[in-house]
């Protein structure tokens, strides 16, 4: 008589998924993440850059402060106006330009040396001649200015409004 035959089935169980989101995973794609966010800023930046224009202005509803009447600055001297972070400079031409107090280096207050007639920061030396363009580093650039308005005789500074330049030009004076 023939013995029954034994048949063992093996089924092979696979082991659990390993968690879903490994380590490794999470560090990937937290990368591309941050990629992702680093592209958008690069282009947003690229972008303003290029849209920008110059000179910059930050703009701000007007806020115009009386300085005085056109007569009673003098050519070629320097008011401050400590109030309004401005000093008021008339060139020898009698233009106008409104200065801000804020050293294009690094942010310190210019002061105006009228011996020297010329603005220094006490941080680093900076030096700015009467119209805000720099006679000596390291600031890179000429002091941001208020636009200035006369109306009947009377000087006004927009201290709601500040603008970068690089360089003083001549239109940037206000003139009775
Ligand atoms: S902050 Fe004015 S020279 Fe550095």
């Amino acid at each position: 008589m023939k013995k029954p035959q034994t048949i063992t089935i093996k089924t092979k169980i696979n082991p659990v998924p390993a968690d879903p989101l490994s380590r490794r995973d999470f560090f990937d794609k937290a990368w591309k993440w941050i990629g992702v966010v680093a592209a958008l800023e690069i282009i947003g930046m690229f972008g303003a850059f290029i849209f920008s224009g110059k000179p910059k202005r930050n703009i701000a509803p007007k806020q115009l402060l009386e300085a005085g009447p056109v007569d009673s600055f003098e050519i070629n001297t320097v008011s401050a106006f400590m109030g309004g972070r401005f000093y008021l400079a008339r060139q020898a031409d009698g233009g106008f330009i409104a200065l801000s107090l804020r050293c294009t280096h690094l942010g310190c207050s210019i002061a105006w040396i009228e011996e020297k007639k010329r603005f220094i920061c006490p941080c680093h030396s900076s030096a700015f001649d009467i119209s805000g363009e720099v006679l000596n580093p390291p600031a890179a650039r000429a002091l941001d200015y208020y636009p200035v308005l006369i109306e009947n005789g009377i000087v006004k500074v927009d201290i709601g409004t500040i603008i970068e330049r690089n360089t003083f030009r001549k239109e940037q004076l206000q003139y009775a």
